[in-house]
């Protein structure tokens, strides 16, 4: 369950918790404002651990002290900031994560923490409270679900935390900050829950469900489009996919001010291929487990959809999420067939495996049929992603600079990193086919960029971003606030993105 959160104004000396969380920045001898408050209360204890040299403030270092009885608080966890320079919302979320995890691991049922750099260099209380909830609550992320006791050395999490402000002042802003943390951080754990649960579990119908019922709860519009209303469609390039499972597709679309033409409208895209085995063009074994994070894109589109619901952005946003399954079959596509997108648009098939590109163009087709501002898709397309950026950064493709320096923006604010690279025509030359209009793969040569390149094909003229994120959509080692596994990535960069557009 994902950590509450409470906002308080008082003195921070005076709070009763488990765990109490207070800062240092590096570099600090004689800590001040509630750190200083904290130091004071507890007769210099801070300052000793510092003079002992036992406490430098490095980003994310960790020191425990025990009031014993100086403060109502049972445990004191001083956590360091790193260089004043350097600080900004991505070193909150890193200490708020160290604290945090520091607190569990002390099996602190509870925790009360200042914001980490309220109304410091530049950044306003508001942000680094967001940022503050979202450290805390990313980092606890587990998925014990299939676990009848939790994973050996970890300890239940605190349930609870409040955040306490000295400053009535600040509090208002302080409250919204945390309350948009909050919805954002329970948003990326609803897409990291879709990625984590088994593909067994996760079918293209269960999926469709869980949009459903999310849908309901936060008040979206959702429609969910199967094998008759695909086939009306046209979405030939989808149904090609498809044809190889016995798992049905579903194909869900979500409306966030659903009919609102006085409000600009978005579409979010994003690839849901429930498990990837590459089809006829069969995947090697090894590490074929983890195409189960094929979905990853929807999932974030999911959870960015249902973060915009609550936090009620003045957008028309629309999301679309194809849910399919490439298996090998009797009745499986080949290699070699030629497909035709909703548009009449035709593809060559080289590879099954290149089928993640084939779902989103009728997906970018569908896409059309809202006028759009702006079109940005997310997928873990390609393998070449992982080589040139692995996890940290997503390759970035748009054909509209203001849209490309929006997202850059926003990467550089959430910390979820994309980079740029080029849509060049010349790219297209790769994937010229001799008797479609394009083929699906066009070989080692430049395969990032080349899948971009077909993507761009079944556009509609509107101005699109493609964000890859086969990397970043799972991480193999955990850190700060991504555990291992999935981490969620796109929804807060998408949140942010549209919080900016408005
Ligand atoms: N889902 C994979 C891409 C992938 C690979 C994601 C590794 C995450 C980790 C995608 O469908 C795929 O198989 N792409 C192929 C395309 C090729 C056949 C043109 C690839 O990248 O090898
Ligand atoms: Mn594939
Ligand atoms: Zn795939």
């Amino acid at each position: 369950m994902a950590i509450e959160v409470e906002v308080r104004q008082g003195n921070i000396v005076e709070v009763e918790t488990d765990a109490l969380v207070v800062n240092l920045f590096k570099g600090v001898k004689v800590p001040g404002g509630a750190t200083g408050a904290v130091d004071r209360a507890l007769n210099g204890a801070i300052r000793e651990v510092i003079a002992a040299g036992d406490l430098e403030g490095k980003l994310g270092e960790t020191v425990v002290l025990y009031p014993r009885g100086a403060i109502p608080a049972r445990r004191v966890i001083v956590v360091g900031l790193g260089e004043s320079s350097k600080f900004d919302l991505e070193a909150v979320r890193k200490a708020a994560a160290a604290a945090a995890q520091r607190a569990r691991s002390l099996g602190a049922r509870d925790m009360a923490t200042i914001v980490h750099g309220a109304g410091i260099g530049g950044l306003s209380p508001e942000d680094a409270a967001q940022a503050t909830v979202e450290g805390t609550s990313l980092a606890l992320y587990r998925f014990p679900k299939y676990q009848q006791k939790p994973n050996n050395e970890e300890k239940k999490g605190p349930e609870r935390m409040t955040i306490v402000e000295f400053s009535a002042d600040k509090v208002p802003v302080i409250e919204a900050g945390a309350r948009a943390g909050k919805i954002i951080a329970d948003s990326v754990a609803f897409a990291r829950d879709l990625v984590m649960e088994p593909p067994n579990v996760a079918t293209p119908a269960e999926l469709a469900r869980r949009a459903q019922t999310m849908a309901e709860d936060v008040g979206l519009k959702c429609e969910v489009l199967t094998d008759p209303q695909l086939e009306e469609l046209g979405m030939g390039l989808l149904l090609g996919v498809a044809q190889g499972s016995a798992n049905r597709p579903h194909f869900v679309v979500l409306e966030h001010n659903a009919g609102r033409d006085d409000l600009p409208t978005i579409v979010l895209v994003g690839k849901g291929i429930t498990f990837d085995t590459g089809g006829i063009s069969l995947k090697p074994s090894r590490d074929m487990w983890k195409m189960k994070h094929d979905m990853g894109g929807a999932a974030a589109v999911l959870g960015a959809m249902r973060a915009i619901a609550l936090l009620d952005l003045p957008l028309h946003v629309v999301g679309l999420t194809p849910f399919v399954e490439n298996m090998p079959d009797g009745r499986a596509y080949r290699p070699a067939d030629v497909l035709h997108n909703m548009k009449g648009k035709t593809a060559e098939i080289i590879s099954t495996d290149a089928e993640g590109r084939l779902i989103l163009g009728d997906a970018l087709g569908y896409a059309a049929r809202f006028n759009p501002k702006a079109v940005i898709d997310l997928a873990t397309l390609t393998g070449s992603q992982v080589i040139a950026l692995g996890s940290l950064a997503a390759a970035l493709f748009s054909n509209d600079d203001d849209l490309a320096n929006r997202i850059w923006a926003s990467s550089r604010r959430t910390g979820e990193w994309v980079w740029r690279m080029p849509l060049w025509d010349e790219y297209k030359d790769l994937i010229k086919s001799d008797v479609a209009e394009v083929k699906n793969a066009g070989g080692r040569e430049a395969s990032l960029t080349t899948s971009a390149k077909f993507l761009e094909h079944f556009t509609e003229g509107y101005s699109w971003a493609h964000l890859d994120i086969a990397g970043p959509v799972w991480t193999d080692k955990g850190k700060d606030y991504r555990p291992k596994g999935a981490t969620g990535y796109g929804v807060r960069l998408l949140v942010d993105l549209l919080r900016q557009f408005t």
